[in-house]
């Protein structure tokens, strides 16, 4: 796999958020990603972002462009050093919450995504990585 392009963000403010969706497109866009597969990328990044600064406490995302087997990708990694996700299957589930949102970040960016990863530590923080394809 090669990195093509790679560029990190802070993720702390709902501005940061904001920012962080027009990185997206415009990677998208560049990568030559078609408006629905852009769309997607974009709302998957949007929700982990927000994930970051409500729960995470603040964080960054790197932003990265890839190549496999000649096919491109996006490949986004959202990290804080927040309180951690104690059980990680019950945040995946569709309407889980610990807060007053809907429950459908997690689960909406997977969906969203064509490789998800999580992992999280207790006291340590979160760490979230997907990639689209085009
Ligand atoms: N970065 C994070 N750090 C700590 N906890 C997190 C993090 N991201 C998610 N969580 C936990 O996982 C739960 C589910 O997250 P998810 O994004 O699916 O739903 P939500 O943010 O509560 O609501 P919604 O995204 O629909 O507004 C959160 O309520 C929170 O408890
Ligand atoms: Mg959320």
């Amino acid at each position: 796999m090669t990195v093509l392009l790679s560029d990190q963000r802070v993720v702390h403010t709902s501005e940061d958020v904001v920012a962080v969706r027009q990185a997206v497109r415009q990677r998208a866009v560049e990568l030559g990603f078609n408006l629905v597969d852009q769309t997607k990328i974009v709302t998957a990044a949007s929700e982990l972002a927000r994930n970051t600064v409500q729960y995470g406490g603040g964080g960054q995302v790197t932003i990265e462009g890839i190549e496999r087997l000649g096919r491109r990708g996006l490949r986004l990694t959202f990290e804080d050093k927040g309180p951690g996700i104690a059980d990680i299957e019950m945040a995946m589930r569709d309407g889980f919450t610990t807060g007053s949102g809907l429950g459908l970040g997690l689960s909406g960016a997977r969906r969203l995504s064509n490789e998800f990863q999580i992992e999280s530590q207790p006291g340590q923080g979160t760490r979230v990585v997907i990639t689209r394809w085009r």
